[in-house]
């Protein structure tokens, strides 16, 4: 018997629709399902709104320095109402458009709440009935993970999805958890006058980078009032009063009107399609091959439930080669560490490739090259003028695998960066614009080969 559709995808957040209009676009006939809004978290609770707080949060911060630039303005007060209303406009215009893009494709959007059968088979909850298909694809995203000693109440003790929606700025607030929320959401809320402090459990802030980056974030932040604790955990809370305490493992006790947990995320997969598909977990991500197969036939998996990169973009690049490979097209995975990494703090910090740590690990002979801020002119005429490029290159071929920054406009310029990893390129032979700040990322490359004309002789 025929089947109703070719593709059925569950999930409609960045992974979940991009494999949809791309199944879509490859002649398949496709449907997708999502239960909430569409765009996941990314568009409703995540990347889209955290940014459009982070424009506002960084008016301030450069209006605090206007003065520096010569003007003589005074600055007033954030008006939080129109911040919150500024952002959920754009995060309407972005929803409204995902499900344009999916009807323009060709494939359906289906609001209901899916649960799969088995292998080839999808309930529809609230509609009571079953579609049938050739592929299924999981994209069910993932959640924050909580503390259980210090539970999520949605109040007081809250999770990034709260934190973008607060309906007054807090006094004061704790983030447990240095990480990429944890940095994004500290700057936020600091820029807007609120009494912030992450606590971070490892010795640094954004342990998933080298330590360089993490130790000037802590710098950094303290110029926006941005407190961070590392090396420090939670011994216990008390948080029935109007005031939440945190009892620290240094002996310090924090007190403030909310405490924000960003201590990672989790899959999110239901019961029952675990289980009618027995499906494999790993700390409860869904284990998947380089071509996003699953253990179950036809069951693909991508995004967050699967748990490579817990990144928007990392799951657009599953989804667009895994739509290839159910058209029959081929391809696969190559390599994740190829998916840049972009926190939007003040400053911005950025990796592709491998870090000095990972390089370190699978024992390649690396040499690095750094070149700062300060001495790039548009950085300086932006009175911008923290952080660095690192570039790391392996001695034996010369190619580059690494490259991390800390500074102006790094989440932008890490997508010139990745296209220079596995290169030997002749830097000095790619022309940049002068004076651009990008030409922090030439002068590093340069000097990578010993041929940056502005950085002194490298050793
Ligand atoms: P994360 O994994 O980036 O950071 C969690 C941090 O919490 C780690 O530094 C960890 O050492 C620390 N931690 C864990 N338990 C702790 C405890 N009990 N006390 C103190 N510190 C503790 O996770 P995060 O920031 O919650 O973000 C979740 C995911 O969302 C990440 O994978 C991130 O990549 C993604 N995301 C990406 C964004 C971007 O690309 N710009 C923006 C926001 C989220």
């Amino acid at each position: 018997m025929a089947k109703d559709y070719d593709a059925v995808i569950i999930g409609a957040g960045p992974g979940g629709y991009a494999a949809g209009i791309k199944c879509a676009r490859n002649g398949l006939k496709t449907a997708v399902i999502e239960r909430d809004k569409p765009g996941g978290t990314c568009l409703n609770y995540g990347c889209i709104p955290s940014k459009a707080l982070l424009g506002s949060a960084e008016f301030i911060i450069k209006a605090r320095h206007a003065n520096l630039m010569g003007l003589d303005v005074s600055f007033g007060e954030p008006n939080w109402g129109r911040i919150q209303s500024r952002k959920d406009a754009i995060v309407k215009s972005f929803t409204s458009g995902v499900e344009g893009l999916l009807r323009s494709n060709g494939a359906e959007l289906i609001i209901d709440d899916a649960e799969v059968k088995e292998n080839g088979s999808v309930r529809l909850k609230n509609a009571g009935r079953e579609i049938s298909c050739e592929h299924i694809i999981l994209a069910s995203g993932s959640e924050p993970k909580g503390i259980p000693s210090i539970p999520f109440d949605g109040k007081k003790v809250i999770s990034s999805k709260e934190a973008l929606n607060l309906k007054e700025i807090p006094k004061s607030m704790v983030i447990i958890g240095g990480g990429v929320i944890g940095c994004e959401m500290g700057c936020l809320y600091a820029s807007m006058g609120c009494k912030t402090t992450i606590i971070e459990a490892l010795p640094r802030l954004l342990p998933r980078e080298d330590d360089w980056a993490g130790r000037l974030l802590e710098k950094e932040f303290r110029k926006i009032n941005l407190k961070a604790l590392t090396d420090v955990k939670v011994s216990s809370a008390e948080t029935s009063g109007d005031l939440c305490r945190l009892h620290l493992s240094s002996g310090e006790v924090l007190e403030s009107e909310k405490v924000l947990v960003a201590v990672g995320r989790r899959p999110v997969i239901s019961e029952e399609t675990a289980k009618a598909l027995s499906l494999e977990l790993s700390v409860g991500e869904v284990v998947i091959d380089e071509k996003m197969q699953t253990s179950a036939k036809g069951v693909y998996a991508l995004g967050d439930l699967a748990g490579k990169t817990y990144l928007a973009h990392g799951a657009y690049l599953e989804a667009e080669i895994l739509a290839d490979i159910l058209a029959g097209k081929g391809g696969q995975i190559k390599d994740y560490h190829l998916v840049p990494r972009a926190v939007y703090s003040f400053p911005e910090a950025a990796g592709v490739g491998l870090t000095e740590k990972e390089a370190r690990e699978k024992g390649i002979d690396y040499s690095v090259t750094k070149s700062g801020f300060l001495a790039n002119g548009r950085s300086l005429a932006h009175n911008q003028t923290a952080g660095e490029v690192r570039i790391i290159k392996d001695k034996a071929d010369g190619r580059i695998v690494g490259v991390s920054m800390v500074g102006e406009s790094a989440t932008e310029m890490i997508s010139t960066a990745r296209l220079i990893i596995g290169t030997n390129e002749k830097a000095g032979e790619v022309s940049f614009p002068h004076p651009t700040v990008s030409e922090v990322l030439k002068e590093a490359w340069m000097g990578a080969y010993g041929e940056s004309i502005h950085l002194p002789p490298q050793k």
